[in-house]
């Protein structure tokens, strides 16, 4: 049956040149990507909508999905040196649960990725459209039909740009995303050292405004401290993306584990200082919902300049989220088309060791969705499709050891029962906090999905298996 049937481990990454990454990236390099896909939209922007959720108990959302992500990351980084293949949660659970669910990772991981390079680009045009059209740049160009206007050529363009520089080299991308990574961070501890001495601890009273589980509220807003927490959940992740970096690692058995783990554990650090900053600063209810949230608390304090600084900071730095992301989207295609799910021609990769072509395809369908789209409820959909991947992962991680529990393990994740059970019980309480209509539209992606599958994938995955991978 083909639903059931595994990849062997050991086809996993390919021997013929011309299809391998080049291996430029050591642990520095890994630890900057996961660093630089984690720290985003999330905490620049959906602070507020956390807020706006759940109140001053955005604090407990954020421990939550934190908590939810350790547990993720320590499946993550047992699993990608075990397996370090650039296919990351598709590749594992095609070795470990089968080919069907392989599918629907695959397919729910093309979700996520996808939608947060959109979503990031069209956060990153929010802060960037004032700029320019104070000089000029006509409104219209700006936003998407759906905000009255024709179309968002700034978001189209930052894609482009990191698009450009991923087919020029990994490594050079690499360098620059380190470089962008650096001025991320400085700009959340200019927040954080500005904002905390006006910490008043009134401003978390009442804590809990709008209870714990997900409801819908008078307005028609699903509220509640698990609503909030299914949402800021979009903050932690990107720490995958470094799986997805496993065949171009130098030394994959110790540097995966680093960067993966490692980038988790910085970012919980700095998200906790700006939540806790944010909250105390002023009554959530002045913030909630701002699509700038931490320059807006900063002008009501008085300090526009440092708010100027956030946003042009925010220009400068959010597309290393997109270079993280676009980054593991071309490299989980790649990986799909080499096992004959995408057209394989996609998988060739270029003189300069990179997949140029399947990157430019991969831009461009990203460029489309957030040329056009808005940016409310595509981050809740692509949530979605990283809750399905990271729940698949802690169930490979329990599963793999019951089933091979002697096999050589580069990096043993602590308390594995726990820890996969963790995610996948997580997940799913995630998973059904989201809003029920991007659930919907989640089932809905799932059941074109099927049909790929039925129609396209299956027979070609075959062919491919038989041919030995
Ligand atoms: N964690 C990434 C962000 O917040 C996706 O932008």
């Amino acid at each position: 049956m083909s639903w059931t049937r595994r990849k062997p481990m050991e086809t996993m990454t390919p021997a013929h040149e011309g299809r391998r990454l080049a291996r430029t990236l050591s642990w520095p390099h890994l630890l900057a990507l996961g660093v630089g896909a984690i720290v985003g939209t999330g905490i620049l922007t959906l602070i507020g909508v956390g807020a706006d959720r759940a109140g001053p108990a955005v604090l407990l959302s954020f421990a939550i999905a934190g908590a939810i992500c350790a547990c993720a990351a320590l499946a993550y980084a047992e699993l990608s040196t075990m397996m370090p293949a650039a296919g990351s949660a598709y590749s594992y659970s095609y070795a470990v649960l089968g080919e069907g669910v392989a599918w629907i990772v695959g397919w729910s991981l093309i979700l996520e990725y996808s939608l947060v390079v959109s979503t990031v680009a069209v956060g990153w045009s929010g802060y960037a459209a004032p700029l320019l059209t104070a000089i000029g740049f006509p409104e219209a160009l700006t936003q998407g039909p759906e905000l009255g206007g024709l179309i968002n050529l700034p978001a189209i363009f930052i894609i482009a740009v990191v698009a450009g520089l991923l087919m020029l080299g990994t490594h050079e991308s690499a360098r620059i995303n380190s470089l962008l990574v650096l001025v991320k961070i400085a700009t959340l501890t200019l927040f954080v050292a500005v904002a905390l001495p006006a910490f008043d601890a009134q401003h978390l009273e009442p804590f809990m405004p709008f209870g714990f589980a997900k409801h819908m509220g008078p307005d028609g807003v699903e509220r509640g401290v698990m609503a909030a927490a299914a949402i800021i959940f979009f903050a932690f992740y990107g720490f995958d993306a470094i799986s997805t970096a496993a065949e171009e690692a130098k030394n994959p058995d110790r540097d995966l584990a680093i960067g993966i783990v490692g980038s988790l554990i910085v970012c919980t650090l700095i998200y906790v200082a700006v939540a806790a900053a944010a909250i105390g600063a002023m009554p959530f209810t002045r913030f909630a919902d701002s699509p700038e949230p931490l320059a807006l608390i900063l002008r009501e304090m008085g300090q526009g300049g440092v708010a100027r600084i956030v946003a042009i900071a925010a220009v400068i730095a959010l597309p290393t989220v997109l270079l993280g992301f676009l980054y593991g989207q071309s490299r989980i295609f790649l990986v799909m088309a080499r096992d004959g799910f995408l057209p394989r021609s996609l998988a060739r990769i270029s003189r300069r060791g990179t997949p140029a072509r399947i990157t430019a395809v991969t831009a461009l369908l990203v460029a489309i969705i957030a040329g056009v789209l808005p940016i409310d409820e595509i981050a809740a959909l692509a949530n979605a499709g990283t809750l399905i991947a990271f729940a698949a992962v802690g169930l490979c991680l329990i599963v793999l050891r019951r089933r091979a529990p002697d096999m050589k393990r580069p990096f043993r994740a602590p308390a594995a029962w726990f820890v996969g059970i963790g995610a996948m019980a997580g997940c799913a309480y995630l998973f059904v906090s989201l809003p029920m209509q991007t659930i919907i539209a989640c089932g809905l992606w799932n059941a074109v999905g099927l049909i790929v599958y039925i129609a396209y994938g299956r027979a070609r995955a075959t062919a491919v298996l038989e041919a030995g991978g």
